[in-house]
């Protein structure tokens, strides 16, 4: 049975303690934990329902959190910005928060935490029909037309359908997220609203993203189209050790979608195909246990069969292991440890997972989210420049700036 501590206070011109633009992870978190402290809000949202990436995050499970979640899973500006709102709001209080309204959480790999029912619509509902318990206001297929900072608030002018109407609230919250997938809603109204109002933007790129080559490496990875092979991937930043995807038009899979966060054109980075492993040590033992085997059926074991073809490109795979020179084991070592990647660029926006970049965080209080320049604006979730890796620390990020600017409304 919920407590509700309704705000009766609201000056009579009012419509609500804060409106909040964006009905996404950040925003509904946010709505929600503000009607528990008794603040009553009115959400805005573009789509004709809440919650649209939620639906398909994590294939449609929603990978909600990260048990491992820390500070030091994020990409941000100012690396410290994420701690206090992560002491504000935890991993803990993450899934204790969906356990209480039903639902159990099942790691799946690293950490990853899915609901036990497979169903990000689960997620979903718990906020939407919270918002509705809690009275908090939830206004879908809006057009925001204008937005006018007023000396003792904001007015929000929006068109639904033929109509407009000017909603006026001491405090507004950003949260419409970023770029990717514009099909899905996505804008950049988060950014251009930051512009306009002169605040620092830190640049923007796609992140978890796939990555694409081009000219004439282009058809050696087409060729390995849909392998799959567990590898480290770094660079000078970082190193990830999880699959790689080949795809016709180049690479993908979570190790990928990891180090692009971390990537910029023209870099180049480094694949170890064998990680924790020593291919020159392996070869040693089979050049004595079975040193006629040819080097393709010594890969074999170690690779799916396509990818053992293709590396005839490089390497002496025809040739019987004990017949390896020096130059050529060094060589295989090369490759299998030490593969350069080039990419030309990435799948863009309608393929990221995240946006890197976004307001500055010297723009906002770290234990607020407030805007420093702007007292009771507020940006959360992915609009700010805090970028999470993948696996649940995304949303994270959202629940906990969401919470932390609730607690402030
Ligand atoms: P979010 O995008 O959730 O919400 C913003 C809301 O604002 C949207 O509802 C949008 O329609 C609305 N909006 C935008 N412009 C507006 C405007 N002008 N007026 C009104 N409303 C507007 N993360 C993770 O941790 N685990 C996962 O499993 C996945 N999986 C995943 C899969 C795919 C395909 C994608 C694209 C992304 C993920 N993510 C993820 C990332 C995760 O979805 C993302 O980090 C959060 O949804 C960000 O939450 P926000 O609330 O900031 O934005």
């Amino acid at each position: 049975m919920l407590i509700l501590h309704k705000n009766n206070n609201i000056n009579g011109l009012m419509d609500a303690d804060a409106i909040i633009i964006g009905a996404g992870a950040c925003g509904l978190m946010c709505a929600v934990q503000a009607g528990y402290l008794g603040r009553r809000v009115i959400l805005l949202e573009k789509n004709e329902q809440p919650g649209a990436k939620i639906l398909i995050s994590g294939g449609g499970r929603c990978n909600y959190t990260n048990l491992f979640a820390t500070d030091e899973q994020f990409i941000s500006g100012n690396k410290h910005f994420v701690k206090s709102a992560f002491t504000q709001w935890t991993v803990a209080d993450t899934i204790s928060f969906f356990e209480t309204y039903g639902i159990n959480g099942r790691e799946k790999t690293l950490g990853q935490l899915f609901p036990e029912s497979n169903n990000a619509r689960d997620i979903v509902a718990v906020f939407t029909s919270l918002c509705e318990d809690l009275g908090q206001q939830l206004i879908c297929g809006v057009s925001i037309t204008d937005i006018d900072i007023l000396e003792d608030g904001f007015a929000v002018k929006y068109d639904k359908g033929p109509k407009s109407r000017i909603l006026k609230a001491p405090k507004l919250v950003i949260a419409t997220g970023g770029l990717p997938i514009p099909k899905m809603g996505a804008t950049d109204f988060a950014l251009r609203f930051a512009r306009k109002q002169g605040l620092k933007i830190a640049e923007t790129a796609p992140a978890l993203v796939p990555l694409t080559i081009t000219g004439k490496e282009e058809d050696w990875y087409a060729r390995l189209s849909g392998n799959s092979v567990f590898c480290r991937v770094s660079n000078e930043h970082i190193a990830f050790e999880e699959n790689i995807l080949f795809t016709h038009w180049g690479l993908s899979g979570p190790a990928i979608l990891q180090i692009s966060s971390y990537w910029k054109r023209g870099e180049v980075f480094n694949i170890d195909l064998l990680p924790g492993q020593n291919i020159t040590a392996l070869l040693e033992e089979e050049r004595k246990q079975n040193g006629k085997s040819l080097l393709s059926t010594f890969f074999n074991h170690l690779y799916p069969k396509k990818f053992t073809d293709a590396m005839a490109r490089f390497l002496p795979v025809e040739k019987q292991v004990a017949s390896l020179t020096r130059a050529e084991m060094e060589q295989i070592a090369q490759i299998i440890h030490q593969f350069k990647v080039k990419p030309a660029g990435d799948k863009g926006y309608d393929k990221a997972e995240v946006m890197r970049g976004g307001i500055d965080t010297s723009e906002l209080s770290s234990k607020t989210l407030e805007c420093k320049k702007i007292p009771g604006l507020y940006f959360g979730g992915e609009c700010v420049d805090v970028t999470g890796w993948l696996g649940g620390y995304n949303f994270q990020w959202a629940w906990a700036s969401g919470f932390v600017i609730a607690d402030n409304l």
